[in-house]
């Protein structure tokens, strides 16, 4: 079977953003292990319109890229005990795109990002994308220093290879859905 294709999408888009450190670190850890191919996808490279407005080939080139993933790790930031808008806008951009595949959560905020992931569970059940239990839960306070500067704490290491076996093995299982 040929290898799988894992994105780690970055959730956020705006200036001065935390989530390329965080996708950076995943890929690191994520590059040590023989299972998948893991490449960074960044939302703000596709100049997504919001969904209605007038069409704009970052929505095409959105779904291609969707298309050719196995599998996602979503890093999630919580913005008003949600993810942000830039992420659900992604989410509903695409839906064939999504289904059928597994996904990972590693999320950040004051308490982890927990709302907000628990918010994104509910909306990749309806994308029919099957998200893993093993969730490395970030903090602003101790795993960021003055909020600002990524530098996660020894202990997340075990539980993000943990999350990354079960997003493999969901997303070999699931391609076999496919057609
Ligand atoms: C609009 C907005 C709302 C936020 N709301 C919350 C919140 O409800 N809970 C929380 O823990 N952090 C909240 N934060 C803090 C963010 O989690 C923090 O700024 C984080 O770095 C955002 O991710 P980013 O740097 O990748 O954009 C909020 C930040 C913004 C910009």
């Amino acid at each position: 079977m040929a290898k799988l294709n894992i994105g780690i999408i970055l959730g956020s888009t705006r200036q001065g953003r935390l989530s390329p450190q965080v996708g950076e670190w995943v890929k690191g850890i994520a590059e040590h292990r023989a299972d998948a191919n893991y490449e960074i996808i960044d939302i703000a490279d596709f100049k997504l319109p919001f969904l209605g407005e007038a069409d704009a080939p970052g929505i095409a080139s959105w779904n291609e890229k969707l298309a050719s993933l196995d599998g996602f790790v979503f890093i999630v930031q919580e913005y008003n005990h949600s993810i942000t808008g830039a992420l659900k806008n992604a989410l509903d951009l695409a839906r064939e795109a999504w289904n059928d595949k597994a996904a990972g959560i590693v999320s950040y905020g004051a308490a982890g990002g927990a709302r907000a992931a628990e918010h994104l569970r509910g909306i990749l059940g309806e994308l029919k994308v099957a998200d893993v239990r093993t969730h490395p839960t970030l903090s602003l306070f101790t795993d960021f220093v003055n909020g600002s500067e990524f530098k996660p704490q020894d202990h997340h290491l075990n539980n993000v290879n943990a999350m990354l076996d079960e997003v493999a093995a969901w997303s070999g299982a699931l391609k076999t859905l496919r057609p």
